[in-house]
């Protein structure tokens, strides 16, 4: 398979192109034409920093462009209100104006505070997404939702606000460790389970060639997600509608985050364990079988992912955490559930006995 491609987000004049491809940090021209204003603020981490900053330094330099640097501590605990201020504080004191452009060079977190930052800075510059883990490739650096965790409640701080572009060079992967390229592979099958029937049959097909890094299945794997997200963006980019089934398993999913602390459980590993919630939820209200619930535990299972919730977490914790997700809509909880293989919908129209069934797993 030919491994670059372009995407594009229709946004009417905020529209931006998606490129996935390998060797795509040593094209200099690729990130600098969306670079406007001459300068640059690099955000990165210390994990992610020492492997590719220097690469995106010697870009920006070709071009004379103007750079400094933010290197965030790793992990998903400093996704915070503190490290947005740290970067505030770099580019008031580095005297950058609002033609600047910031460039996100990592995973999710780091994508989510660098896009956060964009959106507040002077009240809103330019970003740029370069995507480094399978997730960021296929989820969170496209559709410009950004924000930070408030110790009560995931992503509760953020903004819309779309990237320039998004660089996601697959070579990068090659230095991401075996747990975080399969918690990336949470997002990749629910695009299958919420979208695209045909989709998860491929990847029950390619699942062993995925988890052996096979290059040619990894990059159809980020194009169908990435054109499938782009396409959903692109239709309702601030969810009011279609959007919230990009969700699914995340209601679920950050109850776990944050009740087993942010960090302990990986963003991708809380998803798998809560699509299975979902499923088993759709299931027990006799909207699909239970051989569609077997097969995506088989399917996680297979991406060495977890498929049970916490077993310490107490159905007061989950509805507790799952009171202020961003879906209630007047004290209900809505669930991206599923009405079939690829069919998914947002519903408060479910049994509560149910859905305490499914908490407790019983
Ligand atoms: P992450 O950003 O924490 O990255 C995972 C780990 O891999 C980190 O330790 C990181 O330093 C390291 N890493 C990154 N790239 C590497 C590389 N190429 N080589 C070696 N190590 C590398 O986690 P993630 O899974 O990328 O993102 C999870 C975050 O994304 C969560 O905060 C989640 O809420 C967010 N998210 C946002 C959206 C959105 O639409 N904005 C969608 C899905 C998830
Ligand atoms: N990850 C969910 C969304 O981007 O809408």
């Amino acid at each position: 398979m030919e491994h670059n491609h372009t995407l594009t987000v229709e946004l009417g004049d905020r529209s931006y192109p998606i490129f996935i491809g390998s060797g795509l940090l040593s094209q200099p021209e690729l990130l600098c034409r969306y670079v406007k204003g001459g300068t640059a603020l690099i955000v990165s981490n210390t994990t992610i920093a020492p492997l590719y900053i220097e690469q995106i330094k010697t870009n920006l330099d070709s071009q004379n462009i103007q750079h400094d640097c933010v290197i965030l501590e790793d992990g998903e605990q400093f996704k915070t209100l503190e490290a947005v201020q740290t970067i505030i504080t770099t580019l008031l004191e580095k005297k950058h104006n609002r033609q600047t452009t910031l460039i996100a060079l990592g995973g999710g977190v780091v994508g989510d505070i660098t896009g956060f930052a964009a959106s507040v800075y002077q009240r809103g510059v330019n970003f740029i997404q370069i995507p480094t883990t399978t997730l960021s490739q296929v989820d969170s650096s496209v559709g410009g939702k950004t924000g930070v965790n408030h110790i009560l409640g995931k992503n509760m701080i953020g903004a819309f606000h779309q990237p320039q572009c998004v660089i996601a060079d697959i070579s990068t992967l090659s230095t991401l460790p075996n747990r975080e390229f399969s918690a990336g592979l949470a997002e990749i099958i629910k695009y299958g389970l919420i979208h695209d029937a045909k989709f998860f049959k491929w990847l029950e097909q390619n699942i062993s060639k995925l988890m052996a890094r096979d290059s040619d299945i990894i990059a159809q794997a980020i194009l169908v997600s990435c054109q499938t997200k782009a396409n959903i963006v692109s239709i309702d980019e601030r969810e009011s509608g279609i959007r919230a089934i990009l969700n699914l398993g995340h209601t679920f999913g950050h109850a776990i985050e944050a009740t087993m602390g942010y960090g302990n459980w990986l963003h991708g590993e809380a998803v798998a364990a809560g699509m299975v919630m979902a499923v088993d939820l759709s299931c027990r209200q006799q909207w699909i079988d239970n051989s569609l619930k077997q097969r995506t535990i088989d399917l996680l299972k297979n991406a060495n992912l977890p498929v049970t919730s916490p077993t310490n977490m107490t159905v007061d914790q989950y509805m507790s955490a799952m009171s202020i997700d961003k879906k209630v809509i007047n004290g209900t909880i809505q669930f991206i559930l599923l009405k079939g293989l690829g069919e998914a919908i947002v519903t408060s129209d479910y049994n509560p006995d149910f859905l305490k069934a499914t908490l407790t797993n019983s």
